[in-house]
């Protein structure tokens, strides 16, 4: 067997969560492998919405296995809300739910650090989510972290003090900076004796035990492509690597042994923080699409920017993926544009090229549209892709063709009901 993947292709909120929920069924084992608890991803069913940061997103169907990889990174204190929230639904995580023990754990110095490092950056701020992100994976690669397996160890304390010690230096040069630790530290102790009581395993040779009798999994991506520490649009991106090589790393799941891969994309594209957006719409279209599209984050509720597609941004996520199949996203909140624009190239100091550039960041990139026809009707009561509106099947259509990959599943509304196969 082999592991697919499902994961974003532009700068995250695709609507990975809402995916991985209606796919479920066909797997024994979800895993998230990488992020925190800056994701947030929504799934809509019978009515209640949810927002999972750290816990992956098959958790409400029974039979199947959830597991946090060891390429996640993990707050108890936002772990323990996100458990508290699932109570009422009366899962069995104990069972339901398994830990990497290889996992980071973030602590509060980590977000502290995250907070003084934005705030000593002013203008050219990340627009982190503050979470902590940053600086737990900095532990981890400069080999100072603490993971999972080191809450059952005795000298846990010993190896948190050594380390909160550090980042108290390091924040002694944040001239201005003010907290209370002790205020942070007591929920997350108390977060951490409730991580002692779930179940913490080896998670690599778990999923590759899995793998071998005949498992079917699938690898949870949190963020999106343009958000990858390598690929993305650096310096304005994340800590890990949000793309299909980092199942590899976030899971232990071999090269060989990856499956579909599943590219999730809306059928226009926002983000959330500071950083390039080469299709931004700073004008009244962009802010109908974030009216339409509720575009504000799951995570921070910061207002999305909003812009169209961009081809040339599609087609390098779907290249450093490997994409074999798409999920469009959102069709329904453009149900009410005579037309619809997508990027087919940029020019870039006058020359047209048609790859994601590595001078985003500093230059004065300008994309060109192509204009297609909207669809202009509700999208939201469809049954099925066959008798949705020709100006969508054209816009389909015209996708698949340039995206050279094809569009199995088309999503007109939040819940898990709104979901169109098309299948080829
Ligand atoms: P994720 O981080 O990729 O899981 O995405 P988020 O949950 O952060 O953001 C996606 C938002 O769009 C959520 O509020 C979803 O409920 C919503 N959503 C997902 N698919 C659709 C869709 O096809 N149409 C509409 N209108 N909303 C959707
Ligand atoms: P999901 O999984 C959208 C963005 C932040 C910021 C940058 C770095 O829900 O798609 P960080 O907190 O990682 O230091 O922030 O990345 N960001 C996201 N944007 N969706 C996410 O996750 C994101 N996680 C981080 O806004 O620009
Ligand atoms: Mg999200």
């Amino acid at each position: 067997m082999k592991v697919d993947v499902l994961l974003g292709l532009q700068w995250g909120d695709e609507g990975k969560g809402k995916i991985v929920d209606v796919l479920t069924p066909r797997y024994d084992i979800i895993a998230r492998f990488q992020g925190g608890p800056n994701a947030g991803h929504t799934l809509e069913f019978e009515g209640i919405k949810h927002v999972l940061h750290t816990i992956p997103s098959g958790i409400f169907r029974e039979n199947v296995i959830n597991i946090v990889g060891n390429g996640v990174v993990i707050d108890p204190v936002i772990f323990q809300k996100e458990l508290e929230k699932l109570e009422p639904f009366n899962i069995n995580v104990k069972d339901r739910l398994l830990i990497s023990k290889k996992a980071h754990l973030i602590l509060p110095t980590h977000r502290l650090l995250d907070a003084a490092s934005e705030a000593a950056k002013g203008k050219n701020k990340i627009g982190s989510t503050l979470k902590g992100i940053g600086p737990t994976y900095m532990d981890k690669t400069g080999r100072n972290g603490l993971r999972v397996g080191d809450i059952y160890t005795a000298n846990f304390q010993e190896k948190y003090n050594a380390l909160v010690e550090k980042h108290v230096g390091i924040l002694k040069h944040h001239e201005n900076f003010e907290y209370n630790l002790e205020e942070l530290e007591k929920p997350w102790m108390e977060g951490i004796n409730v991580l002692r009581q779930l179940t913490a395993i080896d998670s690599e040779q778990y999923i590759n035990d899995a793998l071998k009798n005949g498992k079917k999994i699938l690898a949870e991506g949190a963020q999106g492509t343009m958000l990858d520490i390598d690929f993305g649009t650096y310096p304005f991106v994340t800590s890990s690597n949000t793309v299909t090589a980092g199942t590899c790393t976030g899971l232990g799941v071999a090269p060989t042994k990856i499956g579909n891969v599943i590219g999730i994309f809306k059928a226009y594209c926002t983000r959330v923080g500071s950083g390039p957006f080469p299709t931004e719409l700073n004008d009244e279209t962009g802010e109908r699409i974030r009216a339409l599209g509720h575009e504000f984050g799951a995570t921070t509720g910061r207002p999305r920017r909003c812009g169209w597609l961009d081809i040339p941004q599609m087609k390098y996520a779907i290249m450093i993926n490997g994409v074999t199949e798409l999920s469009m996203m959102k069709s329904d909140v453009l149900g009410s544009f005579e037309k619809i624009k997508v990027c087919t190239h940029y020019l870039l100091n006058g020359e047209k090229i048609e790859h994601f550039p590595y001078d985003v960041v500093d230059s004065n990139l300008i994309p060109v549209f192509e204009e297609l026809e909207g669809w202009n009707c509700d999208l939201t009561q469809l049954n099925n892709y066959s008798e949705s509106p020709k100006a969508l099947q054209n816009y389909v259509n015209y996708l698949e063709q340039k995206l050279e990959v094809p569009i199995t599943v088309v999503s007109v509304g939040p819940d898990r009901k709104q979901t169109l196969d098309n299948k080829h």
